[in-house]
């Protein structure tokens, strides 16, 4: 299928933040074409210029059939490359309304989690739904997301802490086919209670689930919660050697509610993807991810629903760290899908620019989910995964609920 996409008054293209891998963003990075047009082969973007620069010698030297190509007239609205969202946990059954009022009452979130409810109580109630259920209100959340122009979604397990929920789960995202999916395995994400410990957990992972849910080619990347109180680094070093024999994309929950002082260890492992929330990293642990290909993705909304501070994306930002921003949604820590508060938590309480936000949520974002070479930019040789937009970009992550998208553009990955 041959596509040629015009009247696009403005089209962010990104091509500069591109060559610079997402560090050090500024305003001219975003590389904005004024007047554009964008020629699709395959869902491959292989011409993007100035509409005006179009011609039949342009076509012959691409050696395209000018006569297959179909037009698509957009209006004269501006274009970006669409959102990526690289960090949720959108498979779940119930809520956890109840845990909010908790909160708001002053009992803390560890405090919760030690009385059996926090993520415990999400696994009883995920557990007992069936597959269809999941499916259904999967279904909803990733519609949500597909309004707000996100192209590729990465979704968590983890709400099982057992094999048999643990693939429902990882089945359950793996049959979604209305919007691109990156599943990712959080088996160790708590302790279970018929487990004596976390080491005796750890074994069991490693040894009954893993093999059966890679075999099965459910796991796309994995992930862990590395925090005291849940798992330790050095299990999470066993987790991830594992891992990396299976060659197995890594993540991790790192940094979120203390220091761990393991970012060097985890950065030591290369298929090390991205290292998320960070919300207590210090300077070390960020001179560490500024000279590795691991980007940072920074989850706001979980520190605002947890009233927690945030983390230095500032600092980050200017070591050089290649950052990313997602929701988080889940039922407890972060229960919202919204983009626009994300980018508007992320301008307000972390000083990031907009340029650096619309980074963060398109180019950066797919670095950390391992798209950063076929997705984030409108450049030449990458998938054509783009939104129209119904307003200028910079009125973006400004006005929270405000999503002025017009339509998503992508094909299968
Ligand atoms: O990213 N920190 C661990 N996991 C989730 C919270 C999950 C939950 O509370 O259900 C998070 O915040
Ligand atoms: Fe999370």
């Amino acid at each position: 299928m041959l596509k040629l996409y015009r009247n696009i008054d403005i089209a962010l293209t990104l091509k500069k933040a591109n060559k610079k891998s997402g560090r050090h963003i500024q305003e001219q990075d975003l590389s904005p074409l004024k007047n554009a047009a964008m020629i699709v082969s395959k869902n491959k973007i292989v011409w993007i210029g100035k509409e005006k620069t179009l011609s039949p010698q342009l076509f012959k030297k691409l050696d395209l059939p000018i006569k297959k190509i179909k037009e698509i007239d957009l209006g004269g609205h501006q274009i970006m490359p669409s959102f990526i969202e690289s960090h949720t946990h959108s498979v779940f059954a119930g809520d956890r309304q109840n845990e909010f009022e908790l909160r708001n009452q002053g009992v803390t979130y560890q405090q919760i989690a030690q009385q059996g409810g926090g993520i415990k109580s999400t696994v009883k109630q995920t557990r007992k739904a069936s597959s269809s259920k999941l499916s259904e209100s999967l279904q909803k959340r990733v519609q949500f997301f597909l309004d707000q122009g996100v192209s590729l979604l990465e979704i968590k397990s983890g709400y099982g802490l057992n094999l048999k929920t643990e693939m429902k789960m990882l089945e359950v995202i793996k049959s979604n086919k209305s919007i691109n999916t990156v599943a990712t395995f959080l088996g160790p994400h708590a302790c279970p209670n018929d487990y004596k410990n976390y080491d005796d957990y750890m074994e069991s992972v490693l040894n009954h689930m893993l093999p059966k849910l890679i075999q099965k080619g459910l796991i796309d990347r994995a992930d862990v919660f590395l925090e005291k109180g849940y798992f330790s680094a050095e299990q999470v070093c066993k987790y991830f050697e594992y891992l990396s024999n299976e060659q197995i994309p890594l993540t991790s929950h790192v940094d979120q509610l203390t220091n761990s002082r393991a970012i060097k260890k985890l950065c030591h492992f290369n298929r090390l993807q991205s290292l998320d929330h960070l919300v207590c990293i210090d300077s070390s642990g960020i001179k560490t991810l500024a000279a590795c290909d691991t980007t940072a993705v920074l989850l706001p909304v979980a520190d605002f629903y947890l009233k927690m501070k945030y983390p230095p994306a500032r600092k980050m930002l200017d070591a050089g760290v290649r950052v990313a921003l997602a929701t988080d949604f889940n039922p407890g820590s972060s229960p919202s899908q919204d983009l626009s508060f994300v980018g508007v938590l992320a301008r307000l309480n972390m000083q990031m620019t907009l340029p650096e936000v619309l980074v963060a949520y398109t180019l950066n974002a797919a670095h950390a989910i391992g798209f950063g070479d076929r997705l984030g930019s409108l450049t030449e040789g990458k998938d054509a995964h783009f939104v129209v937009l119904d307003d200028d970009y910079d009125k973006l992550f400004y006005s929270v609920g405000y999503h002025p998208v017009k339509k998503v553009y992508f094909g299968r990955l």
